[in-house]
């Protein structure tokens, strides 16, 4: 039994980064958005045992360091299987960009692993496994408009907005998450600062006051979205989209001002997408990867076109709505876990 499954990109609108936790990781604010851009994950089971990885890609780990292969060893567990899997990954997203596109193809291949089985897990331990395995998976088993919060891998699905085109620019640099966070702690002096506040024995560390400004942003944000929503009148000025209410609401990415200083270029890739009529540009994640919204999709391919000319590997794309996320996924059959 073989199961094709899409395994859809996402991008961060707005990223906020909280203190650093005892676990080494930080609390985060995010909205994360899956887009159009997607690679492919064939998987099959048959008699046997054993996890095999098949990539074309070099830089695709084939070994048990693959997040696909972590997932499917866990839910092979948890489901009590004792089959032999076979993952295809057609990789057509860059490796490392911001994009989600390791997580994205471990959320791929459990979905697959649970069709060819014909055996499936609760939302919820699905929802567990995939944190496990990384912060930015459980988003996938969302999809569409995705609050994320705790260390990005508590998610919530939001209004479920309509799609809007985008350009996506993946510049080759490899950016370190990891490093990424440790530079975000240094220039934010937050490794002394929790210490002292800890000693202090202060219930509410520093690094978390500067989440409420965007949560409360946020939250402005969601009721206004919910009201234009339901039908209930918009008020004056609402954006002829809600997703562009949410970035004029002033959305920033802090791994910008880590990310830029090292990596000009990126910068650079942000003011072209700005420059060349971006609602809104903008680091995804940690990068590389950057992506800019446009009002069309006429708009969006004639930037990728231009921006290709320029040298940059720029695509365009549109935002996927949950319901388009879930009856892609499956090239049709709809799957959906989570509907609001
Ligand atoms: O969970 P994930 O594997 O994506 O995290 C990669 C690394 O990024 C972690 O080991 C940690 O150093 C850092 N991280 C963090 N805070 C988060 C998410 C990731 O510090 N919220």
């Amino acid at each position: 039994m073989s199961v094709t499954v899409r395994s859809f990109a996402k991008i961060n609108l707005g990223l906020y980064i909280g203190a650093p936790r005892a676990d080494g990781f930080h609390e985060l604010l995010t909205v994360y958005q899956t887009i159009g851009l997607h690679d492919v994950i064939r998987v099959s089971v048959e008699r046997g045992r054993g996890i095999e990885i098949r990539c074309r890609d070099p830089r695709v780990p084939r070994d048990e360091s693959n997040t696909c292969f972590r997932i499917v060893e866990k839910a092979l567990a948890a489901l009590r299987a004792k089959e032999r899997v076979i993952i295809v990954i057609e990789k057509r997203l860059p490796v490392q960009g911001g994009l989600g596109g390791a997580s994205a193809n471990a959320v791929a291949a459990l979905l697959g692993l649970e069709w060819a089985l014909k055996k499936s897990l609760p939302a919820t331990e699905k929802l567990r496994i995939a944190a496990e395995v990384g912060s930015d998976l459980p988003l996938f088993l969302v999809g569409g408009t995705v609050l994320g919060v705790g260390r990005g891998e508590q998610v919530y699905p939001l209004l479920d907005l309509p799609a809007m085109a985008c350009v996506v620019v993946t510049p080759e640099v490899g950016v370190s998450t990891t490093k990424a966070f440790a530079e975000w702690d240094r220039i934010s002096g937050a490794d002394e600062h929790e210490a002292a506040e800890t000693a202090r024995k202060l219930t509410v560390p520093n690094s978390f006051d500067r989440m409420n400004e965007p949560s409360r942003g946020l939250s402005a944000w969601l009721s206004g979205a919910f009201q234009s929503h339901s039908g209930a009148p918009s008020r004056r000025g609402r954006a002829e989209n809600p997703l562009l209410d949410l970035v004029r609401a002033g959305i920033k990415n802090d791994f910008e001002s880590v990310v830029f200083p090292e990596y000009p270029e990126l910068r650079e890739v942000k003011r072209a997408l700005e420059r060349a009529g971006a609602k809104y540009a903008s680091l995804s994640g940690s990068g590389s990867a950057l992506y800019g919204l446009f009002a069309s999709k006429v708009a969006a391919e004639r930037v990728a076109a231009k921006l290709r000319k320029q040298g940059w590997a720029a695509q365009a794309t549109a935002t996927l709505t949950r319901r388009q996320y879930w009856s892609r996924v499956f090239g049709g059959r709809s799957a959906e876990i989570f509907d609001c």
